[in-house]
């Protein structure tokens, strides 16, 4: 029969997303809501190197619910990369008597909730990070909130587009996942989208569907350009010299990934936090919590991490059928 767990610690990893504190806090008061302690680790698995550890009640995440961020602050580490680094932080989860990590990232992060989960501490992930590239689950936490972000900056961008009958180019987060793009694309009724998962990109098309939308009666054209691909300063200077066209770049960089999370997020980050504990109440160890199919569910963190995922294939078809 499994230890049974009296002390739950949680952290935040990898890039930041809208949401985790909503989850933060349900880990928290869930936990102490079935008696257990809790330890907030600080920076990822930098501050578990480096022992930046908490106590935390349900006082430490009042009025957190509503915050963009994350309260427990985020970081890369690559000495955790390392089996020396994984070992290390094993024996101090045991130092610091704490049972069961619960994991707030993505894939990377939940590689490391893999190595403690092999080293004996309990470990749940939470699908965190506003690209939703996670595979195993249909859901991430800050998507929501960082796509209608985007949104709306792009309704903006749209605005004065038209009214100086410019091409824009926008380009939104996601080095090697286009969800954001193609969410966009579509909201945002974009005249094109480029995605690093369909790397098609074709400049001198681009430029000729430019010109024939002009000549269509089109005031602006819509570029929303992932960072995957990138290059949008350049590219906007090509295409203006190549159609005539006054071209503007916007690049909406880090703004896509604060601000206070939607209702999504925080009901979904809540669930999946106080679910999380649950699991490891249970006895359970090394899974991943996902929204799949309209459920919430748990997969073996190592069946989870041999899961791919693309854009979806049907939105991606209407993205330039629709235009
Ligand atoms: P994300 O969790 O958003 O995918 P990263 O890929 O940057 O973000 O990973 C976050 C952190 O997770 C890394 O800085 C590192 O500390 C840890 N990590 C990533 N890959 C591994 C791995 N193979 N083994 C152990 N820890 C890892
Ligand atoms: O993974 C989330 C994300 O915002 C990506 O979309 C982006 O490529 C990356 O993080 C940027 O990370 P950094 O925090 O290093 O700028």
């Amino acid at each position: 029969m499994a230890k049974e767990i009296n002390t739950i610690g949680v952290l935040t990893s990898g890039g930041d997303a809208p949401g985790m504190n909503a989850a933060i806090r349900a880990v928290v008061r869930q936990a102490i809501s079935k008696g257990k302690k809790v330890k907030g680790i600080k920076r990822g698995y930098a501050g578990l190197l480096n022992e930046e550890i908490i106590d935390m009640d349900a006082t430490s995440v009042s009025d957190t619910i509503s915050r963009g961020g994350t309260i427990l602050q985020t970081a890369r580490c690559m000495e955790f990369v390392t089996p020396e680094g994984q070992q290390k932080g094993a024996e101090i989860c045991k130092k610091h008597g704490i049972d069961a990590i619960v994991v707030i990232g993505g894939d990377g992060s939940f590689q490391g909730a893999q190595k403690l989960a092999a080293l004996g501490i309990n470990t749940i992930g939470l699908p965190g990070t506003i690209d939703l590239d996670i595979a195993c689950t249909d859901y991430t936490i800050g998507f929501d909130t960082a796509v209608n972000t985007a949104m709306e900056a792009i309704d903006k961008v749209r605005d004065t587009s038209t009214s100086h009958e410019r091409c824009s180019i926008i380009e939104v987060m996601g080095r090697g996942a286009g969800h954001i793009a193609l969410w966009c694309g579509l909201a945002n009724g974009a005249e094109e989208v480029l995605l690093p998962e369909k790397y098609d990109y074709d400049e001198q098309r681009l430029i000729d569907q430019v010109v024939e939308a002009r000549k269509n009666g089109k005031q602006h054209y819509i570029i929303i350009n992932a960072e995957g691909i990138g290059h949008s300063q350049s590219m906007a200077k090509r295409i203006e010299e190549a159609t005539g066209i006054e071209t503007r770049a916007t690049i909406l960089g880090h703004m896509q990934r604060g601000g206070s999370p939607t209702c999504k997020d925080r009901v979904y980050a809540t669930t999946m936090g106080a679910l999380a504990v649950d699991l490891l109440c249970e006895g359970k160890s090394n899974r991943v919590i996902a929204h799949k199919d309209g459920e919430f569910v748990d997969f073996d963190i190592d069946e989870a991490l041999a899961m791919k995922k693309g854009v979806d294939e049907y939105m991606y078809q209407i993205s330039k059928s629709l235009v």
